[in-house]
């Protein structure tokens, strides 16, 4: 699709700031907001653009930021643009939107395409009407765009993910106790998320949270209530509910094990921190294959696409033949005396488990995604 667009002109990419804004009635900042040192955001990307968009405009325009930014940060791009204009003795209208992005790693076009719904926070009615006109051909109904002030814009984009990170810890929580009491967490998910006010999505428990968004945005949030001075308790449980969840496998390993590491070998299936992509970025595999490595366990672990990020980051383990990557399930659980599923890849998610047993040393299986039967796999004879 891009390719058609590219050769037609009408989509061009350009390094220099100057011609990509020349014309432009709308510009989108959509720079990296990584975690500061403190966890809250750092903003030296998004405010460098800002600058060099006071060193370079020369006409009206709505400037707009995409970037997970916190609440403020447009009026400051907006304060450092005008800086840089007055240096110059220029007067322009530039006013500054908000309009955070929700798209999901792997699923990021159709997500564009087909909204939930758009934020459009600005101060000012026009700004509002210009993002409207922009998005009018990709919103079926027209009640998916929010209208509201810049502030409120900003601070959805982290409550949203804050949410949904809240959502996974809490029913990582009721996993731990589910399983505490010999009930099976994948009915209680079913059974509460038929209550239309809870629902069934996005309240899969497993081993963890990961990725670029969520861990960090969180962090943002705790940040900005400790410098409001609000204790931030929730935020502050989850993160913490997170941190335990992805040391659960390593700590179900031990006790399977009893402690007794020597000549152990584990296999992995899923590395990146969620299906459809090649990021590792605080995947909850990192956690366990850390703890395997210390312990002196030997690793086999399979990912369909992010073997090569792991293999740069565990590089010495490669070399002295501790950890040995592939992107066949079966290679890896040969000789294998415990199998953990980390990452939930459709190829893992009907496996012939019965070529499985037979070509592990020990059959049995941890489940870090509850997606297998554990009475299928009991029946087909491996280990409880
Ligand atoms: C997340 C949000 O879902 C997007 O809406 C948002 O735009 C994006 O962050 C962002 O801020 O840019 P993403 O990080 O791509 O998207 O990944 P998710 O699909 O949300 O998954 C995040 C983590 O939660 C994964 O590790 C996944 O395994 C875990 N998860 C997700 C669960 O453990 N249980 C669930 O039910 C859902």
């Amino acid at each position: 699709m891009l390719r058609t667009h590219l050769s037609s002109g009408q989509l061009s990419f350009n390094q220099c700031l100057g011609e990509g804004i020349k014309h432009a009635e709308i510009i989108f900042i959509a720079v990296g907001t990584p975690s500061g040192e403190d966890g809250s955001a750092d903003l030296c990307h998004v405010l460098a653009v800002a600058d060099a968009l006071g060193e370079k405009l020369e006409h009206h325009c709505l400037v707009v930021t995409k970037s997970t930014v916190p609440v403020g940060t447009a009026e400051r791009v907006a304060q450092r643009i005008n800086n840089g204009l007055s240096r110059r003795s220029i007067r322009l209208n530039v006013t500054v939107a908000s309009n955070p992005e929700f798209l999901k790693e792997g699923s990021a076009i159709d997500d564009f395409m087909r909204p939930d719904r758009v934020i459009v926070g600005c101060d000012e009615p026009a700004g509002h009407e210009l993002l409207r006109r922009l998005y009018a051909p990709f919103l079926r109904n027209h009640e998916r765009l929010l209208a509201m002030g810049l502030r409120a814009a900003e601070f959805s984009k982290y409550a949203a993910n804050a949410f949904l990170a809240t959502k996974i810890s809490f029913i990582n929580e009721m996993a731990s106790l589910c399983a505490s009491l010999d009930v099976d967490v994948e009915d209680v998910r079913r059974a509460i998320g038929s209550d239309k006010r809870i629902g069934t999505h996005f309240i899969y428990a497993g081993c963890g949270y990961g990725g670029s968004c969520f861990p960090k945005d969180v962090r943002a949030l705790i940040r900005c209530a400790e410098q409001e001075g609000i204790e931030p308790g929730i935020l502050r449980a989850v993160e913490a509910r997170n941190a335990l969840q992805k040391t659960l496998l390593f700590q179900a390993l031990r006790e399977h094990f009893s402690g007794y590491w020597q000549n152990r070998v584990v296999a992995i299936w899923g590395l990146s921190f969620k299906p459809g992509t090649d990021d590792l970025r605080e995947a909850p595999s990192l956690v366990l294959l850390d703890a395997l490595l210390l312990a002196g366990v030997t690793v086999q672990a399979c990912d369909p696409v992010a073997t090569t990020a792991v293999a740069q980051r565990y590089s010495q383990a490669i070399s002295s033949g501790q950890l040995r990557l592939s992107t066949s399930p079966y290679s890896v659980a040969e000789g294998a005396d415990a199998l953990v599923l980390v990452t939930e890849w459709k190829q893992f998610r009907q496996p012939d488990f019965v070529r499985i047993r037979g070509l592990m040393r020990m059959p049995v299986v941890f489940d870090g995604r509850n997606i297998y039967e554990s009475t299928q796999l009991a029946e087909l004879g491996f280990l409880q």
